[in-house]
């Protein structure tokens, strides 16, 4: 079941994706080599909670043991942020926050490149970015679902890149994840019409290399299995009476 957001639920949805916006503006300028991913987790941490008086939504979620997740290089999503992870120049990584803010959630990430990074590196982050927005910009109501993932499969397979099938965008309001399940490739089979109000992420993970993955030990840092880099943006999308609106739209950002 798909909930449809009355104009309250809007309205909270829009103050608490602005607040996660705000913490991916926030972090840029800690992002250089030396920081480790803990102190970026700390950081991000206090500023969710004293600053935005808000929830750090990953936070004991299904026993994850911190407030972000921070993606390196061949980590797909979910790495757990560690004092022993430092950055160093030429990394790409994934900076994945969530909060609640009157029982609602916003859910929004982003790709930092750490100095001077590879052509590669920079090319998967571009065309990763690209393909979001470009699915972005088809969303109006009465299309269906299915074209989002079709428009990035698109996009990922011109440029040699592909696309993690075992992840998914999501709905989002007043639950962390809820109908309808975005994929981010081709599935005819997946035929929902979409309609004003609802809300859901997009947030496709486009692989250098091959789209395989595995889970590591810790049970929680997915990889690609031929240690390939990974990229990945996420956005809370709005779909309205026209087209859409991205909640959590960053100051100097433009689709
Ligand atoms: N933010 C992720 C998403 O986009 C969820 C992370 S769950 C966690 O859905 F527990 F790993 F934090
Ligand atoms: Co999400």
């Amino acid at each position: 079941m798909i909930i449809i957001k009355n104009s309250y639920d809007i309205k909270k949805m829009k103050e608490v994706c602005k607040l996660t916006a705000d913490v991916l503006d926030f972090i840029k300028k800690y992002i250089s080599p030396g920081i480790s991913t803990e102190e970026i987790n700390k950081i991000c941490h206090n500023y969710i909670v004293n600053k935005k008086k808000s929830i750090p939504a990953c936070l004991g979620y299904q026993g994850y043991p911190k407030s972000i997740c921070v993606s390196l290089n061949n980590v797909v999503c979910h790495g757990i942020p560690n004092k022993k992870i430092i950055l160093k120049n030429g990394d790409i990584l994934n900076i994945d926050i969530s909060l609640i803010k009157n029982n609602y959630f916003g859910d929004s990430s982003k790709m930092f490149m750490v100095g001077k990074c590879s052509h590669i590196a920079k090319k998967l982050c571009k065309v990763t970015l690209e393909s979001l927005y470009s699915s972005i910009k088809i969303i109006k109501p009465g299309i269906n679902l299915n074209k989002i993932g079709k428009t990035i499969e698109k996009i990922a397979k011109k440029n040699n890149f592909s696309v993690v099938q075992e992840y998914c965008g999501h709905g989002i309001g007043k639950n962390f994840h809820e109908e309808p399940y975005v994929l981010h490739y081709n599935e005819k089979k997946q035929n929902i019409i979409l309609q004003k109000g609802m809300i859901f992420t997009i947030e496709p993970m486009i692989n250098a290399g091959k789209r395989n993955i595995f889970c590591d030990k810790d049970n929680w840092t997915v990889k690609t299995k031929d240690n390939s880099l990974s990229a990945q943006y996420e956005h809370t999308i709005l779909v309205t009476e026209n087209g859409y609106e991205v909640l959590t739209l960053r100051k100097k950002e433009k689709i």
